[in-house]
């Protein structure tokens, strides 16, 4: 299968893209592996005919708002994303309705409707740099994390309204639990996705999108990593600091204890293979609200140097 997917990828002129949450298998096969924001850039600047986004389905979405002319394929079409569907339109259009004369920054973490009703978008890694673009006195809506956003409101000094959104991934980690391994592992660094809630944030020794938390891994001297993000991401951190130790953060006893996000991991090597050879499931946008869309995100690159 995977000779063959090679073989698709050379015929078709296509490109593979990857988010570190993917199965290790998609991961090794990918052309380009990484952050929210690295493969939105990507995306960008690609020459292949067809894109293969192995991802949920925002991020695919996010390669076909930029990418217009281009197929953009997914694995799974349901890939969806918890966070993402914490906010619908009609809801936010109410919400915004409260908040007259606000900017809107939205999480890459939103579908494109979301995106079509904002300014400017932001990733985990450039979500404080994006706030800190606007005038300090500046009303913002923040949508739809709210523990991204209070992480960028605690850094900033902002007072951003947020919408109540979150990650059911990132949400269920147990600060009890995470502090008695702390105790256990008194030379382990706790390292933190910012959609985690703030008291696992207020202990992290670094908060970061899960590109830093993986070169943080590289660049500490440190032997032991406590992760609070995805699973998929150990996969590489192992790869790159084999002799290092990394153990997922606990979670709640009341949640599904395997810290990985279901929708990421829908998409299969199989199901890859598939759709690459058969040319779908296809991701497919309505120009007007793509045009919509593709303006705060150009925003956002424009703000952090794509
Ligand atoms: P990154 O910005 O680190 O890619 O985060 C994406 C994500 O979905 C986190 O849950
Ligand atoms: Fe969405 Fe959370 Fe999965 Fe990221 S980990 S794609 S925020 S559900």
């Amino acid at each position: 299968m995977i000779d063959e997917i090679k073989r698709l990828k050379k015929e078709k002129n296509a490109v593979i893209l990857a988010h570190y949450y993917q199965e290790p298998e998609i991961q090794d096969i990918a052309d380009f592996l990484g952050d929210s924001l690295t493969l939105s850039q990507q995306a960008a600047k690609t020459n292949a005919d067809i894109i293969v986004f192995a991802g949920v389905n925002f991020m695919a979405e996010v390669a076909k708002i930029l990418n217009p002319f281009k197929k953009v394929l997914i694995p799974d079409k349901e890939a969806g994303c918890s966070l993402s569907d914490m906010c619908k339109k009609e809801d936010f259009i109410k919400f915004l309705n409260r908040y007259t004369g606000y900017k809107v920054i939205s999480y890459i973490n939103s579908s494109t409707e979301i995106k079509a009703l904002s300014d400017v978008i932001c990733t985990s890694s450039n979500a404080v740099l994006i706030a800190e673009s606007f005038p300090k006195d500046e009303k913002i809506v923040f949508a739809p994390d709210k523990n991204l956003g209070a992480y960028v409101n605690s850094v900033t000094g902002r007072n951003m309204v947020l919408w109540e959104g979150s990650c059911m991934v990132h949400e269920v980690y147990s600060i009890e639990k995470i502090i008695k391994l702390k105790i256990e592992n008194p030379d382990a660094k706790l390292i933190a996705h910012p959609e985690c809630k703030e008291p696992v944030l207020k202990i992290a020794d670094f908060i970061g999108s899960t590109t830093s938390l993986l070169n943080y891994t590289i660049k500490n001297e440190s032997k032991k990593f406590i992760v609070a993000t995805e699973t998929g991401i150990i996969h590489q951190m192992k790869k790159e600091s084999p002799d290092k130790i990394f153990i997922g953060a606990p979670i709640d006893d009341s949640e599904c204890a395997c810290g990985e996000c279901k929708f990421m991991k829908l998409n299969t090597l199989e199901k890859l293979y598939l759709c690459l050879k058969n040319e779908e499931p296809e991701i497919k946008i309505q120009e007007e609200l793509r045009i919509k869309a593709e303006k705060p995100i150009l925003r956002m690159f424009q703000i952090s140097g794509k």
